[in-house]
């Protein structure tokens, strides 16, 4: 098995493009399969690609183990020094001027928008490809998400389809970067400041990415982060706001502190309440643990690009697996998944859940993308919160009949709809592995590609 799993990494590495070109055409490659039980797919019997189990998440060594209980020792595990000394340090890695920690990435969205005054009877234009926190916040605020579809390639909202969205009500654009990669910043900034709105960026997927050198998150008015535990910095849970404007941050601070006064502009006496307010705050324990996390967010990153690199350069040729393409701006892709449109056309209409099984069996686990967690592939801008709440009773007092029905009649993504069928997606985790863990990828598609006919 060893010989002959080599036999197919070294036609990989060396694959001439006529033989890609043969795969290309619709024919099966001759690639040096000649063990006909190492050809058999694991799924059927056959043995898998690899039976080691890729780089778990998160990792932790006793650098972290020590400074979270420094943390736990000091008694002081609400939102402190430590919290303060964080916050600073994130703040100045992601390159922004001021920021501010909050419990989770949902809470810094929601009190971005909160802050900038988006409310009931606005419209927040973003996109049906990301995460239902991004939604949901839009909706608690009572203003209503309105999407505009988005680029297939890059599967970020498509920045030409914003203007036509555009009406009196729209007050903010929130676009996602989604998978960590990057949207068209310059085009949804520039159509933001013709029509003076407010934008504001979930970075949730992308911590690290660049926009021509900039860091995301720095690109607009707030930027938004997650540290939930499955993100390529994290700390459990946890998430960042960023910011220019210090009277903002205070704003987003004091909101996030059941509206206790914070900075100069708000100078009552530290317990009073002057604005409403919630409690959104980090613990310390969190902070010490995302201190040490920092210390690897650099290095892994850079392990995880050039993995994908390297992957893309294996499945780039391949007609049947499309990965998700960068604008030509974005000088650095940060990996919260490798995205990838998997064509079912070309695996004689396999579907996405047997071709996503037959990987698993190989030993190379693969998931259903973003937007679909489970099988149902349900895109967001149809899931059931949106009905919810536009069927409660404050936005029937906010929102016309008329207004509601036209939102239900224009609420059509179609190629996010298809996205949602075909997107697929390797954990960040797979891209902290070897060159070999990247192979086994590439030789694992190859098989199961090799092997359609046997499964449909
Ligand atoms: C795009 C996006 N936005 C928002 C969030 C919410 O972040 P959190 O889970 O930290 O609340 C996530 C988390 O997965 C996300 O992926």
């Amino acid at each position: 098995m060893r010989k002959n799993n080599l036999t197919r990494r070294k036609f990989l590495a060396s694959a001439s493009t006529g033989t890609l070109a043969a795969f290309a055409s619709g024919g099966i490659p001759v690639y040096g399969i000649i063990n006909k039980k190492a050809s058999t797919l694991a799924i059927l019997g056959g043995q898998p690609i690899r039976e080691k189990p890729f780089p778990r998440w998160p990792i932790i060594n006793e650098t972290d183990e020590k400074m979270v209980l420094s943390a736990l020792r000091s008694g002081k595990w609400s939102r402190g020094e430590l919290v303060a000394k964080v916050e600073k340090r994130v703040t100045k890695y992601l390159g922004s001027r001021c920021g501010m920690l909050t419990g989770s990435g949902t809470q810094a969205l929601h009190t971005s928008l909160h802050t900038l005054g988006i409310g009931g009877g606005d419209e927040v234009i973003t996109t049906p490809y990301t995460f239902i926190a991004t939604i949901d916040v839009i909706l608690l605020e009572d203003a209503l998400p309105v999407f505009a579809d988005v680029d297939p390639e890059t599967f970020m909202i498509d920045a030409d389809k914003i203007e036509e969205k555009i009406t009196e009500h729209t007050r903010s654009i929130l676009p996602v970067h989604i998978t960590g990669g990057v949207s068209n910043m310059d085009k949804i900034n520039a159509v933001a400041k013709k029509h003076n709105l407010k934008v504001v960026e979930d970075a949730c997927q992308a911590i690290l990415a660049e926009w021509r050198g900039k860091k995301v998150g720095t690109l607009s008015d707030l930027g938004c982060f997650s540290f939930q535990n499955s993100k390529d910095l994290t700390c459990g849970e946890g998430g960042i706001i960023l910011g220019d404007d210090q009277k903002i941050i205070d704003r987003c601070y004091s909101f996030h502190n059941f509206g206790r006064p914070q900075g100069k502009y708000m100078s009552r006496d530290k317990y009073s309440y002057p604005i409403l307010g919630l409690k959104y705050r980090t613990m310390s324990l969190n902070a010490a643990l995302l201190d040490a996390q920092m210390n690897r967010v650099e290095e892994q990153c850079k392990k995880r690009s050039e993995n994908a690199d390297y992957l893309t350069s294996k499945l780039n040729e391949v007609p049947c697996i499309l990965p998700r393409k960068d604008y030509p701006e974005t000088t650095r892709t940060s990996y919260y998944t490798y995205a990838f449109r998997y064509k079912k056309e070309h695996f004689n209409n396999l579907p996405r859940a047997k071709f996503l099984s037959a990987l698993k069996a190989e030993g190379i686990p693969c998931g259903f993308g973003l937007g679909v967690i489970g099988p149902t592939s349900m895109p967001m801008n149809k899931e059931g919160a949106i009905i919810d709440a536009l069927n409660s009773k404050s936005f029937k007092k906010i929102y016309s009949k008329n207004r509601l029905n036209r939102y239900h009649e224009q609420n059509h993504c179609p190629e996010s709809d298809k996205m949602c069928q075909e997107v697929a997606g390797f954990s960040q985790r797979l891209l902290l592995g070897t060159k070999k863990d990247m192979d086994d990828i590439a030789n694992a598609i190859l098989k199961v590609y090799e092997n359609r006919d046997k499964l449909t």
